[in-house]
């Protein structure tokens, strides 16, 4: 089949399209015909030789990306949830080795759900990684409950403009930060307030938030910390970008924690009929 496979860390001009064996289908898993993949900051952290690059270096060879969506054409001796033909999408393996960017993926049948006939599979790939980054957040450790006031920091971004869909979702008041430019963007996706980051600082405008996700990390967090109100939480994601968060937060009286996104099946399901919304 054919497969980008990384060359070395570094440039794009590492990844060989080439032709690789099709993948051993575990007990477990189920194999994908991909019909589209999503790349996210952690595919390029990972290519330059960080993000997830540690985990990877070993393999070879290295075929990078989790994200996908296709369509079953064989299923391992114990894989139950799934037939030929399923159309399915998920976040594969991550942490690990997904081998997304390839003809077929073989993956844990727990780590994929069906996809939303009203989804096309390139808008299911890109609602992978990074919407289950913001619901495994917001639902899952934050519990956001209704009239919680929430700020999402890069609304218009990957995982932002999940999370700002979802926190309204959950039933809280959200406020998020863009440019200018996304304003719009951001309130049609159910936002109440809009924050442009490049004219005016959130904090001169903000206060006694109960919960912020900050996708920026560095001085945003600290200057996050300072709308919340007391107790609030704050969650930070980018990896290297959140140093010591628990200790600075809980200084303050604030909850403060690192996240990293893991591949559940059972939260893909859960993201499919918001998706359809
Ligand atoms: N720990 C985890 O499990 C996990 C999971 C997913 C992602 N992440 C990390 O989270 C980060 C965000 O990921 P993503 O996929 O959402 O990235 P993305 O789609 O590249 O988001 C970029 C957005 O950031 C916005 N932005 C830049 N500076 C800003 C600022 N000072 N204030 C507010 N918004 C700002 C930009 O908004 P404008 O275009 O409007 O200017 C842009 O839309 C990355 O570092 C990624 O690696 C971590």
């Amino acid at each position: 089949m054919k497969a980008f496979i990384l060359k070395d860390f570094g440039g794009t001009e590492n990844l060989i399209k080439t032709e690789v064996p099709l993948p051993v289908v575990r007990d477990d898993e189920v194999l994908v015909k991909v019909k589209a993949i999503s790349i996210n900051p952690v595919d390029i952290k990972t290519r330059l030789g960080k993000g997830q690059a540690d985990r990877l270096k070993d393999f070879n060879p290295i075929i990078l990306g989790w994200d996908i969506s296709g369509i079953v054409t064989e299923t391992g001796r114990q894989a139950t949830s799934f037939k030929k033909g399923d159309e399915v999408f998920g976040m594969v393996n991550f942490p690990g080795h997904g081998k997304a960017y390839a003809k077929y993926v073989s993956a844990p049948e727990k780590h994929l759900a069906l996809k939303p006939d009203s989804v096309s599979h390139e808008e299911a790939a890109a609602a992978s990684l990074a919407a289950l980054t913001a619901w495994q957040i917001l639902k899952d450790k934050a519990g956001i409950k209704p009239g919680d006031k929430v700020l999402i920091h890069a609304a218009a971004g990957g995982v932002g403009h999940f999370a700002v869909q979802m926190a309204r979702v959950l039933g809280a008041y959200v406020v998020g930060t863009s440019s200018g430019i996304n304003r719009d963007f951001v309130l049609s996706l159910g936002a109440s307030e809009h924050i442009d980051y490049k004219v005016q600082c959130f904090e001169d405008v903000l206060n006694n938030m109960d919960f912020v996700l900050d996708t920026i990390g560095g001085e945003n967090t600290d200057r996050s910390m300072s709308v919340l109100k007391p107790g609030g939480t704050i969650f930070c994601i980018p990896s290297g970008a959140c140093e010591n968060i628990d200790e600075r937060a809980k200084a303050r009286g604030f909850n403060g924690s690192t996240f990293r996104v893991h591949s559940n099946g059972e939260h893909m399901k859960e993201i499919g009929p918001v998706a359809n919304r």
